[in-house]
């Protein structure tokens, strides 16, 4: 065995996946292997954002959105190979999606713990706004205040805005592969996805695009120097 194979440990990787006999359909192992990387980059992702909590924790900041800027690269991976099955034609899903059982993709411990990376990452911003008596309204107005903080918070919507993708890019598969009214495997309708598409990681973060477009009405300036930061 090369050094290669030690480290990266190939055998145990490739045996991972059904051997070609056993497979339902030729494109069960493109459905197997998405499935798998996705698994991986989520791993990966969920080590990144215990760091980026750390980071924020400890105000380093500049290397905190170093972090985020890896997250959005694997979120953008993720809904990118979401094409890989776009390729599979409905008739294989049907085969493969006989050897499925009740297997769902909801049941993704990976996905799952996704899900719950908004509460740590709310509670360090919540914090991290305190220390610094941030006002995120005021600081919409005037990014200038502290632009550390202002840089974080977009690259929190980037983080927000990837994993809607991710969600989007799924049910335009699902949609494609096996249309919008199938019951799925757990017996509801695939448009319940559309659900998760409009979750929010973040909706403070949203909502102050709204509170501060409040301000645009017509005779107003947006931004009205005689007004107090954080009047509104
Ligand atoms: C042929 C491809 C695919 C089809 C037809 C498909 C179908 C579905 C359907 C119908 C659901 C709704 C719930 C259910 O039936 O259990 C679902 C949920 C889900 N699938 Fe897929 N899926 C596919 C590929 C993938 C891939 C590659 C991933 C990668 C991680 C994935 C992850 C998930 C997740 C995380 C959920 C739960 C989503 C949520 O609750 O918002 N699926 N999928």
């Amino acid at each position: 065995m090369t050094e290669y194979e030690k480290y990266i440990r190939t055998a145990e990787l490739l045996a991972l996946q059904k051997p070609r006999d056993a497979q339902v359909c030729h494109d069960e192992l493109a459905f197997q292997v998405v499935h798998q990387v996705e698994e991986l980059w989520m791993k990966l992702a969920l080590q990144e954002v215990d760091l980026l909590v750390e980071r924020i924790d400890a105000d380093r900041l500049v290397e905190a959105m170093d972090v985020l800027k890896r997250l959005r690269e694997i979120l953008r991976l993720m809904a990118g190979q979401m094409v890989i099955l776009e390729t599979l034609s409905p008739r294989s899903y049907f085969t493969i999606r006989g050897a499925l059982g009740r297997g769902s993709g909801q049941e993704s411990p990976g996905f799952n713990q996704m899900l719950e990376t908004r509460r740590p990452i709310r509670r360090a911003l919540r914090d991290l706004f305190e220390r610094r008596s941030v006002d995120l309204l005021a600081l919409h107005r005037d990014p200038s205040a502290d632009p550390e903080v202002f840089a974080l918070t977009e690259a929190l919507v980037d983080y927000d805005e990837g994993f809607q993708h991710f969600r989007y890019r799924h049910l335009a598969l699902v949609r494609r592969i096996i249309g919008g009214r199938t019951p799925s495997l757990k017996g509801a309708p695939a448009e319940l996805l559309e659900h998760g598409v409009r979750q929010s990681f973040f909706p403070e973060l949203w909502q102050v695009r709204e509170a501060l477009f409040r301000d645009f009405t017509p005779g107003r300036p947006l931004f009205d120097d005689t007004d107090p930061p954080g009047a509104h």
